[in-house]
């Protein structure tokens, strides 16, 4: 059965959604976008994504064209119109619309759209032995908001394949900041240590910090010297679409993995997912 989309308002065929050859997006790689996880049809921490969709596009003066109720209840419909049970991956991206003279930007005439398809499963052993991570120099512009500009990313793909990497890990001046889907985090001597700026404040990561408060564990927020990293008890990453996931090496240095504090928040994490509604 074809996919559904829904666009602007109405859930319809993939083939019959389309958007403008003249829309910023395309034009001038200029939107927003969010990646949720959703469990047997509920989109995972809805308000939380919608919140930073907000600022990301109040940062890009759009227009959000929906209220965010409308929008949960698309995006329930098109989770149960491609993917109702299990795990489902949902994109919602919101294009600044069909530019005036190829490059401004008119308010109103904003496109939003949502995906959802079936998960496709990340491979067992990076949970089960840890996943190893390359580093890339780079930091994102904008690293706080969500747009539509991944180049780096993309780049990136054919070095993870030829690597065998869950994720690259970007550095700017000797700090780790994120990955180019996944926000990282370090334990040593039991306390989980994770950046706190020049990288997007990803929901997993959130959830993951909040889950670690109230279990006791100690956190701090802070600069990630690369060194640190590199001679950490532990690592991980977390992502929307991949949850929690153990780093048993960055580039050629081995990490401990999965170390117990990883273990720890992995179960955590899983247990209060499966149960969520919004
Ligand atoms: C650059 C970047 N950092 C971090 C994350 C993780 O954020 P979240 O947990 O909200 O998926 C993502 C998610 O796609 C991302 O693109």
């Amino acid at each position: 059965m074809e996919p559904m989309v829904w666009l602007n308002g109405s859930l319809k065929p993939l083939s019959e959604a389309t958007i403008g050859v003249y829309d910023l997006s395309l034009l001038r790689g200029y939107g927003i976008y969010e990646g949720l996880a959703a469990h047997d049809g509920e989109p995972f921490r809805f308000h939380d994504h919608w919140q930073r969709f907000g600022r990301s596009a109040a940062t890009l003066d759009l227009a959000l064209p929906y209220a965010e109720g409308e929008v949960l209840l698309a995006m329930r419909d098109v989770v149960r119109a491609n993917a109702p049970h299990g795990r489902a991956t949902i994109r919602m991206i919101l294009t600044g619309g069909t530019a005036e003279g190829g490059i401004v930007h008119v308010r109103g005439r904003e496109v939003l759209y949502l995906l959802a398809e079936p998960m496709a499963p990340y491979p067992a052993p990076w949970y089960e032995q840890g996943a190893r991570a390359i580093t890339h120099e780079h930091r994102r512009v904008l690293p706080e908001f969500k747009t539509i500009d991944y180049i780096a990313a993309v780049r990136l793909q054919p070095k993870l394949r030829e690597t065998g990497a869950a994720e690259a890990i970007y550095v700017s001046e000797g700090c780790a900041l994120e990955c180019t889907g996944s926000n990282l985090f370090a334990v040593k001597d039991e306390v989980i240590i994770t950046p706190a700026e020049g990288m997007l404040h990803g929901i997993t990561r959130n959830v993951t910090l909040e889950l670690a408060r109230a279990a006791g564990m100690k956190v701090e927020e802070r600069t990630l010297p690369l060194s640190e990293l590199l001679s950490s008890d532990e690592a991980f990453i977390t992502s929307s679409f991949k949850d929690i996931v153990p780093l048993a090496s960055v580039d050629d240095t081995p990490i401990p993995s999965p170390g117990p504090i990883t273990r720890n928040l992995m179960a955590r994490f899983a247990q209060y997912a499966n149960g969520f509604r919004n």
